[in-house]
């Protein structure tokens, strides 16, 4: 069969142009401008990405006009009601669920890469104990390299299945231990006997004096259900930002650990996941729902930098299915949870009727994303605020490491460098500096 193109006319040359049309298994079929320079000569122009693939890849579907997010075809939705972070994470990184056995050998081998370097805890001594945890994040999982390089030859898939696993291992523990620094408290190991999630609460809430999960203290199974199911929602989502500064910094053959810290770095705005983090304090700040009607205006006004936070998306222009499972979730979790009458849920749940009944966010397509409602079950499951970015990096790194082991199997994976249109000065001598 023919392959199908489109044609491009440069009106002002005349000259024309035959691009690939290549078709999706799901979605939009993308035009392949590889070309376009070379018969043309021209760049395109799309800050933002807005209407740019910058990748083949098989791992996440978003059909962002209907609601509908699938990882490796499986729809969250069933993912979330059925699955463990642990499984999913397995899916996203080998393309199937795994059989009994599978699932077995990879949470062992989590379990056996989950402990941290010793030397690493000296690590933490260098930051402030008012250092942000995000910040400890970029600079210990940054620093990974230096002390797990026995196994870093990109060029062998078992070295890089093998950093893939160490990250995904270790983010519960060096996450723990960034809140630990911060409260002055020791540090505490991963331990064997303990679900991924349940590994996560017990190093971030142990006390010397008092295991927080053991025989006669048990985690709350709501607690540990609740997480999972945020975990497994923020585990991939295609070319975001974050995952795209993960795929660039690759492309140069960096080592895996610089490019999940960068990947990090970029997680932490609150146009992305900084955003729950910034919920909570939008919430705070509104106070009382009498004071609702004003927000929305800030929100609305184009010289006031505010804008609702959890609102909104690049992509989802109907609802996030994501928002949708998270705003369920609230209520069973709030209401099974000791401090169920969290007034912030009801702040939020006002904001969000308010907001969806106003021209403004109606005509802007404009809805609450996954982060809206994220932050009032983690501080549910006494999280602090400041963390909360934190948990989307252990959810995200599975996406992370996912899309970096594609891109690196690939073979003809090449460095990723973008070009520009110039508005700088024309072409000018340098004037010596006492004449300026
Ligand atoms: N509040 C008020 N107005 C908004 C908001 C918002 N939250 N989001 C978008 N708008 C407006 C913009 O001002 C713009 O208006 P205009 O067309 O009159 O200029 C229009 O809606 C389109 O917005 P863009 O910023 O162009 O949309 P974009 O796709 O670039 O940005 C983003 C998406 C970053 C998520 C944006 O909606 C936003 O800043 N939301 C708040 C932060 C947030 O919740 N981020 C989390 C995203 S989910 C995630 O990363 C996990």
């Amino acid at each position: 069969m023919a392959q199908d193109t489109i044609s491009v006319k440069d009106n002002s040359t005349g000259i024309e142009a035959e691009l690939p049309l290549l078709r999706a298994e799901l979605g939009t079929a993308t035009a392949d401008i590889g070309t376009f320079h070379k018969k043309l000569g021209l760049f395109t122009y799309d800050p933002g990405f807005v209407s740019t693939a910058s990748c083949k890849s098989a791992i996440t579907y978003i059909d962002g006009e209907n609601g509908i997010l699938l990882y490796r075809g499986y729809p969250i939705e069933q993912l979330a009601k059925e699955s463990t972070f642990l499984e999913v994470a397995y899916l996203l990184m080998n393309g199937e669920l795994p059989v009994k056995n599978e699932l077995a050998v990879f949470t062992d081998e989590i379990n056996h890469h989950a402990m941290l370097h010793e030397a690493l805890r000296t690590f933490f001594d260098g930051f402030h104990y008012d250092a942000h945890p995000m910040a400890m994040m970029v600079g210990v999982v940054g620093s990974l390299s230096a002390f797990y390089h026995s196994e870093l030859n990109m060029n062998d898939p078992e070295h890089r299945r093998i950093s893939a696993m160490r990250m995904l291992a270790k983010m519960p523990t060096i996450a723990a231990a960034c809140h630990r620094h911060s409260v002055g408290w020791p540090f505490v190991y991963p331990r064997l006997d303990l679900e991924y999630c349940e590994n996560f609460m017990n190093m971030m809430f142990s006390l010397p004096a008092q295991k927080f999960i053991d025989q006669n203290h048990y985690i709350d199974p709501v607690a540990i259900k609740a997480l999972n199911l945020l975990f497994i929602l923020h585990a991939d989502h295609e070319q975001n930002a974050s995952t795209s500064t993960v795929r660039l910094a690759s492309s140069t053959g960096a080592n895996p650990y610089a490019c999940i810290a960068a990947g990090i770095g970029a997680l932490w705005g609150p146009a992305h996941g900084g955003a729950n983090e910034a919920v909570l304090s939008m919430l705070a700040e509104i106070g009382t729902a009498d004071r609702i009607p004003m927000f929305i205006e800030k929100a609305k006004d184009k010289n006031d930098p505010f804008r609702l936070m959890g609102f909104g998306h690049r992509v989802y222009k109907n609802f996030d299915p994501r928002a949708t499972i998270i705003r369920e979730t609230c209520y069973e979790v709030l209401d099974k949870l000791p401090n169920k009458d969290d007034p912030l849920f009801e702040l939020a749940l006002a904001l969000e009727e308010y907001a969806l009944k106003d021209e403004y966010f109606i005509e802007k397509k404009l809805y609450p994303n996954v982060d809206f409602y994220s932050g009032i079950i983690y501080k549910a499951l006494n999280i602090p605020v400041d963390m909360f970015t934190v948990m989307f990096v252990i959810a995200r790194t599975a996406g992370w490491v996912s899309h970096w082991l594609e891109m690196m199997a690939e073979p003809s994976h090449r460095i990723g460098r973008p070009r520009q249109l110039y508005t700088g000065s024309g072409k000018r001598d340098y004037i010596s500096a006492k004449e300026r």
